[in-house]
């Protein structure tokens, strides 16, 4: 399979009062067409920041992209005008958030909502956008799609809302699908039937998936690779199995909690670990992870391990073997 995307040494900063957050740091990782790759981390880690550069939409000012590339199919998301980018999200690459009841406007109906984007990228007349909004509506399992096209926002429930914020994302049949935490706030079986809908959506349309998560137990039931991220950069990347059974770097095992079985983390939560996230202000010099580190050697001080091949599908930015506490 071809690579859909690659993205190399992206880097993005606020600007604030307080000084220059330093919110990624380098971050670098490639996507396969149809393959789902999941991405971890601890709150405050650049998570969100990452893929809201790739697809531009983070504020400049305060914000700044300085440094990176993203080619998506050839071409570079970083490079494009404001008129390309707006057609890439619009059609090639769907996104979704967490919070819909933000995403969606509460004076127009979902109706209009779902098929705009249509109306606008593909120039198909209202009637017609229509009829493909039930359709997805109702490929998404909203019942009786047809007539609820006429409902506002509020009338439909958390879960419903999650489910037409997807439809909306896959309406133009994109390639990349983005999903920043979208199913956090909604409960147990609601986020297994939006996983189980997006696995068979997965299927029938054979996008490539970026899903960002705290959740395991998603992470294990979608993706097929994970991106561990700490202090806006990537320190361990792997196949899912891999990473669970074998994680090699320290945060990763923080994060697992010891070493958890696969049939252990339905919807198990990353545990909470020691110390504070590092702060952003400077851009990390040595490990970001050193102060919260109990394997730490001098040269973690000196300097900040990049990410580094162990095994071809296994990559971490740790200048210690945790099995055996010394240095690579
Ligand atoms: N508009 C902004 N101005 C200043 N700093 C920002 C802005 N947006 C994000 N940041 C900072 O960038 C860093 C990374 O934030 P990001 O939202 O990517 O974290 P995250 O990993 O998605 O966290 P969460 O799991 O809570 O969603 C944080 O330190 C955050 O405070
Ligand atoms: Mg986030």
């Amino acid at each position: 399979m071809a690579d859909i995307l690659n993205v190399e040494g992206l880097e993005t900063q606020f600007r604030t009062r307080e000084g220059i957050v330093h919110a990624v740091n380098g971050v670098s990782f490639n996507l396969k067409e149809g393959e789902t790759l999941g991405i971890v981390g601890e709150s405050g880690c650049g998570k969100s920041v990452s893929v809201m550069s790739m697809l531009r939409l983070i504020p400049c000012p305060p914000g700044e992209i300085v440094a990176g590339k993203a080619i998506f199919q050839g071409n570079d998301l970083l490079k494009m005008t404001d008129d390309e980018i707006r057609k890439v999200r619009g059609s090639q690459i769907g996104m979704v958030f967490q919070d819909p009841m933000t995403f969606f406007n509460p004076v127009l109906t979902i109706g209009q909502q779902v098929s705009e984007p249509l109306e606008v990228h593909t120039g198909m007349n209202k009637k017609m956008a229509y009829e493909r909004a039930a359709k997805v509506l109702e490929m998404v399992g909203i019942p009786r799609a047809a007539d609820r096209l006429d409902d506002y926002p509020h009338q439909f429930s958390g879960g419903m809302r999650q489910r037409v914020m997807i439809a909306m994302a896959l309406i133009s049949n994109p390639q990349l699908l983005i999903a920043d935490e979208p199913t956090t706030a909604l409960d147990v079986t609601i986020q297994a039937q939006i996983v189980e809908l997006v696995q068979r959506l997965r299927q029938e349309l054979g996008m490539a998936i970026i899903w960002i998560t705290h959740d395991l137990g998603i992470i294990a039931g979608l993706a097929k690779r994970v991106a561990v991220m700490y202090g806006g950069c990537i320190v361990e990347e792997a196949e899912v199995k891999e990473l669970y059974v074998n994680p090699m770097h320290p945060y990763t095992r923080g994060l697992l909690g010891s070493l958890p079985r696969m049939d252990e983390t339905e919807h198990r939560r990353l545990v909470s670990i020691d110390g504070m996230p590092p702060i952003l202000m400077e851009k990390p010099r040595s490990c970001p992870f050193l102060s919260r580190c109990t394997y730490a050697v001098d040269r973690c001080k000196m300097e900040n391990p990049g990410l580094r091949d162990l095994t071809p599908d296994h990559k971490v930015a740790c200048w210690v073997d945790p099995n055996t506490g010394r240095e690579h």
